[in-house]
């Protein structure tokens, strides 16, 4: 068989390829409470920041979350995650906050 060897590379490799682990998954999301929550409210319906519920960032592009998850918004009180966050991780963020209401 050939092409066994591929497909236990791809086999390997599938743990990363699905994305965040669950453990990882659950700090995320607590960060978002937290964190996140502290400016933008514990139900992200806003507070000193802006709403970050999913009708409220329907019109952004998800590039456009992740940016600014990752690097803030300069001259506001939006502080850049990029030393805490991956941008695998700000894309969960971002994708969890644009499908969760
Ligand atoms: C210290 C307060 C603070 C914290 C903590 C904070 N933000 Fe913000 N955020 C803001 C403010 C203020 C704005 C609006 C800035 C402006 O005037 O454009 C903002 C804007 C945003 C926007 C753009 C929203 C829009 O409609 O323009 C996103 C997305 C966002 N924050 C995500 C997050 C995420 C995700 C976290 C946690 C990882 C977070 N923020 C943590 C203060 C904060």
């Amino acid at each position: 068989m050939r092409s066994a060897p591929t497909l236990l590379a791809l086999l390997a490799a599938w743990p990363a390829l699905a994305g965040i682990p669950t453990d990882r998954a659950v700090e995320l999301e607590h960060m978002l409470l937290q964190d996140c929550g502290s400016c933008h409210g514990l139900t992200r319906k806003g507070g000193l920041g802006r709403p970050l519920t999913r009708s409220a960032l329907e019109t952004m592009p998800s590039e456009v979350v992740v940016a600014i998850i990752l690097d803030g918004i300069p001259d506001t009180a939006m502080p850049p995650w990029r030393p805490l966050l991956t941008e695998e991780e700000a894309a969960w963020i971002a994708d969890y906050l644009k499908t969760k209401e």
